[in-house]
């Protein structure tokens, strides 16, 4: 458990890291990350490295026992080189270029940038791979913010149609994989094949999810480069990158298996701020943030990271970028500290050291007030620092519940809502929400076999597909599953399956076939029987069941609301939280797992013999029950608003 700090020398007059770098060390911070902004002061001109003020930056840091993590620059291509290279820029869905004059202005897509960020990566590599201070290299920075996943330039319709020839191979094959047959839209050739904006009406789904599995790609390739550079130059140095809490546009998981840890940035009031939940859960949490999001975000970037993960930004204040930038609560900043190193993350770094009087996040809070002098960040980073101190012990133990989480899902429900409230991350963070409630501890998986191996309970509504390895890992050993909805309704071609949904691999388990789909605006729900407060909303299906499938809830017009054979069991909406606390109940129960219903703003995580209890509410809140039998370490079974407790089991 380390903490760690964003820090822009760049920015400050020399005389001034002497001490900031000591006072770093004061606060406990031990790692600083640097240089993710600088190509400009890097690179001033084509070719002319000025690295010395780096190595200056690098050596007071490492004066006061600090470790550096260097950003590679390639998110801001300096001025010079966009006007070189002027293709380089992304163009919108609109066809319109975007400008120099921010950040993240490249398109992933552009051979010639990609190796303008070979060059620069193995320049600095080559400077500063060996030092000894160097211990890892983010690369570029949050990839796919600002919306630029998609970008619709010249260089995206030529990668394009190559990726699509070696897809497809010939172009009939992707004329009936597409069935462009439907409305005249047959290609003779790939070169005949446009980009999917622009078009007259909605263009084809399979069209715009290949196109998204091709800049996906490209995301993935980019960061290859510059992976490739650094593990040969920087040997022994951890490669990683800092993802964000909510755009999908690039396949994580896949990203992933090109470096050592995954890391994230996470800003837990602007996102609350910015989510569409109700007035009440954003005044209830205005300042502590919703009590499962980051936690999701955790669970996933570990999986992401094969167990290895950190926060890479963490908000220590007002926030400049959200429709309303509240304060965090006294204690917020602590607790969201505590909940990552609870959930295993090696390092927590706050975003940033210093404010900045200029430039675009001038309202943005820092450890550091403008003037230099200490704000209330620091004091929380101070006390965080000495209660981790001297406990170096991170991981975290497999949990017996797995939550599938799938890019390519994400990509077909946006591509295809049918409702226009439909959302597959909502549907997904649904289940989370309900599994938590119930204080159980969650691991988030891609859906793989590997993935869904060895857990008791594994839950996967709405994967786009599902074939049939992945359905003969399910259910092995007792495992109990939960499918739908939308599970396994779409080929990877983005076809209904000729079986009807959930598709044959599934129904081989589960014999029922989907039959029809309706979505329901906001204010209409469909009541389920027998259990109190519980409805379908925003989506639903009939579902036709064969007689050996044992039906459990049904809706009020009498049609399947959840069903099971063996341990597949299959729910035919999108569940309100009421339901979806009596699925989950029932589910655990089958598998075997206690569960305890927890006060609404009480959450739990356990981790190894550690249980740790957050109170994300206003009020103090009894904890006892769920500490029993336990060793207090911190906090006590009283636990205050931002309270934080762990405990450990005595055996
Ligand atoms: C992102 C970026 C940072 C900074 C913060 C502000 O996460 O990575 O450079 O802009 O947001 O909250």
């Amino acid at each position: 458990m380390k903490l760690g700090v964003c820090y822009y020398p760049e920015h400050w007059p020399e005389e001034r890291w002497a001490i900031d770098a000591r006072m770093m060390r004061e606060a406990g911070i031990t790692l600083v990350r640097v240089g993710e902004f600088a190509w400009s002061r890097l690179e001033p001109e084509p070719g002319h490295y000025t690295f010395d003020w780096l190595e200056r930056a690098i050596e007071v840091l490492a004066s006061e026992g600090l470790q550096v993590i260097i950003g590679t620059p390639t998110t801001t291509p300096p001025k010079w080189l966009v006007d070189q290279m002027p293709d380089l820029l992304p163009v919108d869905a609109e066809g319109r270029v975007r400008g120099f004059g921010s950040r993240r202005h490249y398109c992933f897509s552009h051979l010639g940038y990609r190796e303008e960020c070979r060059r620069i990566v193995t320049a600095l590599a080559e400077r500063f791979g060996q030092h000894p201070a160097v211990v890892a290299w983010q690369t570029d920075n949050e990839y796919a913010n600002h919306n630029t996943g998609l970008s619709y330039s010249p260089a995206a319709l030529t990668g394009f149609r190559i990726w699509l020839a070696q897809k497809y191979g010939d172009i009939d094959a992707l004329n009936a994989a597409w069935g462009t047959v439907f409305w005249s839209m047959e290609y003779a050739s790939f070169d005949a094949v446009g980009l999917p904006n622009l078009t007259v009406a909605e263009a084809m789904p399979i069209h715009k999810l290949d196109f998204q599995r091709y800049s996906s790609d490209q995301v993935v390739a980019f960061n290859a480069v510059q992976v490739e550079v650094l593990r040969a130059l920087s040997p022994g140095r951890d490669v990683l990158h800092n993802f964000m809490g909510k755009p999908t546009l690039f396949d994580h998981w896949r990203l992933s298996q090109d470096l050592d840890i995954a890391t994230w940035d996470s800003y837990p009031l602007g996102f609350l701020d910015l989510d569409d939940c109700s007035e009440e859960h954003k005044l209830r949490y205005l300042r502590v943030g919703d009590p499962d999001f980051q936690a999701f975000f955790h669970d996933l970037y570990r999986g992401c990271g094969r167990g290895r993960w950190w926060v890479m930004e963490q908000q220590p204040g007002p926030v400049n970028w959200a429709p309303h930038n509240p304060a965090p609560a006294p204690g917020a900043v602590r607790l969201w500290t505590w909940e990552a190193f609870a959930a295993g993350a090696e390092v927590v770094s706050y975003f940033r050291w210093r404010q900045a009087p200029f430039a675009q996040e001038q309202m943005h809070e820092a450890l550091l007030l403008p003037d230099g002098t200490p704000n209330e960040g620091l004091d929380v980073a101070s006390q965080v620092a000495k209660e981790i101190d001297g406990q170096t012990e991170v991981g975290a133990s497999p949990a017996r519940v797995a939550l599938v989480f799938d890019y390519q899902s994400d990509w077909a429900w946006q591509i295809q809502p049918q409702g226009r409230e439909f959302n597959y991350r909502k549907l997904v963070l649904g289940f989370y929400r309900a599994l938590r409630r119930h204080g159980i501890t969650i691991d988030v998986v891609p859906p793989t076999p590997e993935g869904v191996t060895g857990y008791d309970l594994v839950l996967m509504p709405g994967l786009m597909s599902v074939d049939a390895t992945l359905m003969s890992a399910l259910g092995q050993n007792g495992q109990v599953a939960l499918l739908g909805p939308r599970t396994g309704s779409r080929t990877p071609a983005f076809s209904i399956p000729h079986t009807l949904p959930p598709g044959p691999a599934a129904q081989a388990s589960l014999p029922i076939r989907v039959t029809r789909v309706e979505t329901l605006p906001p204010n209409a729900t469909l009541p389920v029987i027998g259990h109190e407060r519980s409805l379908f909303e925003i989506w639903r299906e009939v579902v036709v069941a064969n007689e050996d499938v044992e039906i459990l809830d049904r809706t009020e017009d009498g049609q399947i609301a959840f069903c099971a054979r063996g341990g597949i069991h299959y729910v035919s909406g999108q569940p309100n939280a009421a339901y979806a606390d009596r699925v989950v109940a029932h589910l655990l129960a089958q598998a075997g797992i206690t569960a305890t219903k927890l006060h609404r703003d009480i959450r739990v995580r356990d981790n190894g013999r550690d249980r740790y209890v957050f109170n994300h509410g206003p009020d103090p809140v009894d904890i006892s029950e769920i500490v029993a039998g336990r060793t207090a370490i911190l906090g006590g079974t009283v636990l205050p608003p931002c309270g934080v407790g762990r405990f450990r089991s005595v055996a």
